[in-house]
Order: C-alpha cells, then structure tokens, then sequence
C-alpha cells in the first residue's frame, strides 16, 4: 500500500463555484436565496473569504449542500480518513496538467510486477516520471472519460505495452491518430455492469454520467476475499471534500454521486480523479455534495 500526500482539489470558493452552476444560480439570485450579499458571494468564489459561520450555514442550505462539510473547508480543516483495508497494493500516479495534477492508478498484487492501470495520466513522458520500477507489465488499462489530463498518456502507454487492452466508457472515442479505434488489442467500451477478471481482481463499471456523458467509474475487487474492501476509481465524479463539475448535465450528476452514496459500503476506499484518497464513508458524512 503506497499513501503519499496530495492536498484537496478544491477549497471553499470552487465548492461554491460548482454548486452555484449546478443549482443554476446566479451570485445575485443566491443572494436573494440566502441573505448573504452578493458582493460576499462573489469574493469567496474569488478566493477572498469572509463568510462568517452562519453565513456559511445560509449557503449551505440554499444550494443544499452539506453544512459540516462547507464549515470545515471554510477553516481549512476538512477531515481525510486513514487509508486501510485495501487486499491489493495501490499505487496513486500523480501528473501534471496545467496548474493543476491530474491522478492515475495502479492496482497490482503486493510484490507482483504486472498491474491495472486506470487512467493514464495527462501525457506519457510525465506518466513514465512518476511509474513504479516493480510494475513491468500491464494487464489492462481503465479509461473513466475522454478528457487530455486523463488519456494523455494513452497513445504512448500503448507503445511501451503492446497488446494492453484498453476499455473505455461507452459513446467515446479514443483516437491515437486521429481515427478512433476499438477492439485493437482486446479493447472495448464497456457500459454499466460490465464485470472483467485479471487474475484476483475483478473490475466493475458502472455508468456515472454528468462530468461528461461518457464516465465510467470502476469497483475494484477481490471476490476470493469475501466483504473485502473494494476501490473505487471515481474518475472526475466524487473528490474528497469536493466534486467534478456537471459539465454534461448538472441532474445526472447530482444522480450519478447519489447513487455512489446510497450503494457503496462506507469502507470503500475511493480513488478520484483529482486530490487524495479517501473513503465512501468520510464522503458520505463530510463532502459539501453529500447532502
Ligand atoms: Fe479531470
């Protein structure tokens, strides 16, 4: 198990940000909504913070989201939960893009020198700075939707690993050379429930749609170990403390991280596309979008 630090992907002002798009709000109308001045509002989603707690308490409730959680990033001490649990090593890949980092994965039995890849980081050369010496062979790569700081690394991951099947949301296309392609290697797009085996670990996709129309996020498991924990690998859906942006469609969003919430165990460790690792339960309890 490798556990590095990575701070949240977003703070105060992006929750709000994200939320007020969501809930299709403006810095005035939210004002209205909530008492607080839309020159406040409009600060905060600028960085300049001073919302005083029940303020924030305001917000919360006018754009639903979860107080606890928002009080908590507002001080800077939004809580991350110990990693554990997990039957299978994990290693975070963490790559640049922008001014931001983009994260990949790889899930591998401890010791072994093959592995799953989910993602694949925004461009190889920065993939290949960061790749574990031990992991010398691919079994499969998970693709969670078709965004550059996420398949940049593909085209060259596909060279250095020959025949790797790729699998990929249904309704993407993923192009090397500016033609799509599928079913070379064993690649396929694959939808909700599709279940595929690679030694002791089994991959299930389930359709998360409203960050983009096609995303897929995967639970990674291990049936030999019964009510083990699983991983989820959330792609750009749930963070710790934050979410994507509904960038598709605000309401298969908000329908997509509900489900997530509802059908998980809390011990799920979660996997997101941005940020540090964390656990369906802390989310469930904390994450501004839980409510
Ligand atoms: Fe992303």
């Amino acid at each position: 198990m490798v556990i590095e630090f990575a701070p949240l992907e977003d703070e105060l002002g992006d929750v709000l940000d994200k939320a007020m798009r969501h809930a299709c709000c403006t810095e005035q109308s939210l004002a209205d909504r909530s008492g607080v001045s839309a020159e406040k509002i409009h600060d905060a989603i600028d960085y300049r913070y001073e919302l005083t707690p029940d303020e924030l308490r305001r917000l919360a409730a006018a754009l639903r989201l979860n107080e606890s959680g928002l009080l908590a990033l507002a001080q800077n001490r939004y809580p991350l939960p110990e990693i554990s649990g997990l039957p299978f090593c994990l290693y975070p890949l963490r790559t640049p893009h922008g001014i931001g980092v983009a994260n990949a994965y790889i899930v591998t039995e401890c010791g072994q020198s093959s592995g799953i890849l989910f993602d694949t980081g925004s461009d190889h050369a920065h993939i290949e700075r960061v790749w574990p010496k031990r992991i010398s062979k691919l079994d499969a790569i998970f693709i969670t939707h078709a965004e550059t700081e996420h398949t940049g690394g593909l085209a060259g991951l596909r060279r250095a690993f020959d025949s790797v099947p790729v699998f990929f949301p249904q309704g993407i296309c993923l192009s090397d050379t500016n033609a799509c392609w599928a079913g070379a290697g064993g690649s396929l797009a694959i939808g909700e429930g599709a279940r595929l085996r690679f030694g002791a670990f089994e991959v299930r996709a389930i359709n998360t749609p409203g960050h983009a129309e096609a995303h897929n996020s995967y639970i990674v498991s291990v049936p030999a170990i019964p009510d083990s924990t699983q991983l989820l690998v959330s792609g750009d859906l749930l963070f710790a403390g934050s979410a994507g942006r509904g960038y598709f469609c605000a309401q298969s969003f908000s329908e997509s991280l509900r489900r997530l919430f509802g059908e998980l165990p809390a011990k799920t460790v979660v996997a997101p596309g941005h940020g540090p690792l964390t656990t369906l339960g802390n989310e469930r309890k904390n994450n501004p979008f839980s409510c």
